[in-house]
C-alpha cells in the first residue's frame, strides 16, 4: 500500500500523539512531529520510519512561544513538504487553586492550548485551501463541555478548542477541509501526572483513543467522544458534572 499524504502531529512523543504517529504510520503517510523532546522525536521517527518504511520529519519546538506555529509552519514550507493532514494533539493542564497558581502557568496553558492550536489551524488552512482539500483534528477533552473547579483554566482552554472547531467544521465544509474534534476522558498518558493527578479509575490507553480518533477523522465526523463512558459524561447536565469535579479535584488542589 501507498500513501503519499503526509500528516502533521503536535505533541508526538508521547501519549495520544505517539499512538495517533505509529497508527497513521501503519496506513503509510509520511509524518511531520512536533514536540519538545528532541531525542523522544529521534527515537520515535527511527522506530517507525524503519518498521512502515515511511519518511518522517521531526520538528522540536516549544509551543507555549508565542512564534512557534509561524516556525512550524516555516520549517514545513522550507523542506517542500504538504501537509494534508493536521492534528492538534499537544496540550498540558494543572490542577491548583486558580488565585494560588502563578500567571505564568496559566499563560502557558493558554498559549499551547488554545494560541498555536488556532495559529497552526489558521496557516495550515490557507495551505489546504490551495490545495483543494485538507482534514484538521484538534485534541479537546471531554472537559470541555462543563468547567473545571481547580483545574479551571485547563478546562476553559478546552472549551475554546471545542467551540472553535465546532464554527470552523461548519465554516469550512464547503472548500473541502473537515473539521473534526476528538473529546478524550480519562486517558493513561503522561498528562496526568505532569498535570498533578492521578489516573481516573476507568482511563482508556491511548492506542484505544488513537485508532477511535483515526478512524472518525476518515469519516469526516465533527465530533468524536472514545469510549462509552465518556459519550455519557459530555451528556449529563453541567452543573452536576462541574459538582463532581469540583469534588475529584479539590483534594488534588489542596496537597
Ligand atoms: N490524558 C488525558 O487524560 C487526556 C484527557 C483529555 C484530553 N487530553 C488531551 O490529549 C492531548 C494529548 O495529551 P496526552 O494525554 O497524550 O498527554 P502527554 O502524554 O503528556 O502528551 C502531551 C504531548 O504534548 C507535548 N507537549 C507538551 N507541552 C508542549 C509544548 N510546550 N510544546 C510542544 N509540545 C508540547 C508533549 O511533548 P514534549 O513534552 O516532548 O514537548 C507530548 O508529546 C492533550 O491536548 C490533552 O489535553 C488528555
Amino acid at each position: 500500500m501507498v500513501n503519499n499524504d503526509t500528516v502533521l502531529i503536535t505533541g508526538a512523543s508521547s501519549g495520544i500523539g505517539y499512538e495517533l504517529a505509529e497508527v497513521f504510520a501503519s496506513k503509510k503517510y509520511d509524518l511531520v512531529l512536533v514536540a519538545r523532546s528532541t531525542e523522544k522525536l529521534k527515537e520515535i521517527s527511527d522506530q517507525l520510519s524503519k518498521k512502515y518504511l515511511i519518511k518522517v520529519f521531526i520538528i522540536s519546538e516549544d509551543l507555549t512561544k508565542e512564534n512557534a506555529a509561524e516556525t512550524v509552519f516555516q520549517k514545513v514550507k522550507n523542506n517542500n513538504i504538504k501537509v494534508n493532514i493536521l492534528v492538534n494533539n499537544a496540550g498540558a493542564g494543572k490542577v491548583g487553586l486558580f488565585h494560588q497558581m502563578d500567571a505564568s502557568e496559566d499563560y502557558k496553558m493558554i498559549q499551547l492550548n488554545i494560541a498555536s492550536l488556532t495559529h497552526l489551524t489558521k496557516l495550515f488552512i490557507s495551505e489546504m485551501m490551495e490545495q483543494g482539500s485538507g482534514k484538521i483534528m484538534n485534541v479537546a477533552s471531554t472537559g470541555a463541555y462543563s468547567p473545571g473547579p481547580f483545574i479551571a483554566t485547563y478546562y476553559a482552554t478546552k472549551a475554546y478548542v471545542l467551540s472553535l472547531s465546532e464554527a470552523l467544521y461548519k465554516e469550512l465544509k464547503p472548500y473541502n477541509i473537515t473539521v473534526t474534534t476528538l473529546c478524550p476522558g480519562a486517558t493513561k498518558t503522561n498528562f496526568t501526572k505532569n498535570a498533578g493527578k492521578k489516573d481516573a479509575p476507568g482511563a482508556m490507553e491511548a492506542a484505544k483513543v488513537a485508532r477511535c480518533g483515526y478512524e472518525g477523522l476518515m469519516k469526516n465526523k465533527k465530533l468524536i467522544v472514545p469510549g462509552l463512558i465518556n459519550k455519557i459524561l459530555i451528556r449529563l447536565p453541567k452543573n452536576l458534572v462541574s459538582t463532581l469535579n469540583f469534588k475529584s479535584q479539590k483534594n488534588l488542589a489542596e496537597k
